[in-house]
């Protein structure tokens, strides 16, 4: 196929990016699977080979492809924009699916930056900044895949790190990626589109490393016993995820949207609804991935 949409996948070792990896390339799509370790990658890769081949789906080789990348650091961040916009000349797509809860912080890394908040709000920022100068050629979608979960930002402690605790951080980095999908909206409209999508409750209970990905503790007891009662397998959030990236002819008409799995969320969300935290989060992201400095 001569135009196939190249679409990025951060998280895509993870229980979301891997549903969406597998069910857009079902669709046709070239994915690119973005995480830290290229071995986890490459059985990602294979494993979505194994499911084409298994659906009677041709591909070519070139269409999983991999890219190393490690969202707390910021050099990192760069090296891989920068490996991306030379490997793939047309990047339709970009989905945000990277996260990472680590309790007993706050965990500093050696740049200064909090471990959750550089992974989960910095990093994320950064890669699609500066991205998305390729992905205006090709009227791109990003799609990030958020928590309904809301804290209050503390402008004085805006990565959490005078006062930490697990889960107030958490929610935090994740009020933030809602306010940055609709900023991202109201910025970029006509140019590319953003769009919110909270999956449910997901979790891959075929990954060899799922116990390695819970917390300890209660919340790691809960995490266990909700994923027996409630959670829900890869595809259910990997399909909705595959027909928003591939589906819109014209990706502005759900541009600054909520989806809840396939269905668009009418109720306006707090963090993204929002203005002034939205411009002001932007410009201190801008402020602290030093991006003025370009
Ligand atoms: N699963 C759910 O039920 C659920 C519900 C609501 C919202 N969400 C949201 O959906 C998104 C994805 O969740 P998930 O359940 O798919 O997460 P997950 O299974 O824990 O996967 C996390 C992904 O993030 C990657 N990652 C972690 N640290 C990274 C770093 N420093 N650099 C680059 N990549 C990194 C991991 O890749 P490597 O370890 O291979 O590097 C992995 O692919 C999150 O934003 C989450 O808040 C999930």
């Amino acid at each position: 196929m001569m135009n196939k949409q190249t679409i990025l996948i951060t998280g895509a070792t993870g229980n979301i990016g891997g549903g969406a990896a597998v069910a857009l390339a079902k669709r046709g799509a070239r994915v690119v699977l973005l995480g830290r370790r290229l071995e986890t990658l490459e059985a990602r890769a294979d494993s979505i080979r194994a499911a084409l081949s298994e659906a009677r789906i041709e591909y070519q080789d070139t269409d999983i492809a991999t890219l190393v990348v490690d969202f707390s650091d910021m050099k990192s961040v760069r090296l891989a924009a920068a490996e991306a916009m030379n490997r793939f000349p047309k990047i339709h797509g970009l989905i945000l699916s990277a996260v990472v809860l680590k309790q007993n912080g706050p965990n500093i890394l050696p740049s200064g930056h909090e471990l959750m908040f550089a992974t989960n709000v910095m990093g994320p920022f950064l890669f699609t900044q500066l991205l998305l100068e390729r992905m205006q050629q090709s009227d791109g979608l990003v799609l990030h895949v958020v928590a309904p979960h809301h804290k209050e930002i503390d402008w004085d402690d805006l990565e959490s790190i005078k006062n930490h605790k697990t889960g107030t951080a958490f929610n935090r980095t994740k009020t933030c990626n809602r306010a940055i999908a609709a900023e991202l909206a109201r910025r970029y409209a006509r140019k590319i589109s953003s769009v919110a999508f909270n999956p449910s409750f997901i979790i891959d209970k075929t990954d060899p490393e799922l116990r390695k990905r819970w917390p300890s503790g209660f919340m790691g007891f809960f995490w266990k016993v909700m994923t027996v009662l409630i959670a829900k397998p890869p595809a259910v959030a990997g399909e909705p995820l595959a027909d928003l990236m591939l589906s819109y002819r014209d990706s502005s008409a759900i541009n600054g949207a909520l989806f809840k799995l396939d269905k668009r969320v009418e109720k306006p969300d707090k963090a993204m609804n929002d203005e002034v935290l939205g411009k002001r989060l932007w410009d201190e992201l801008v402020l602290l991935t030093g991006l003025t400095a370009e």
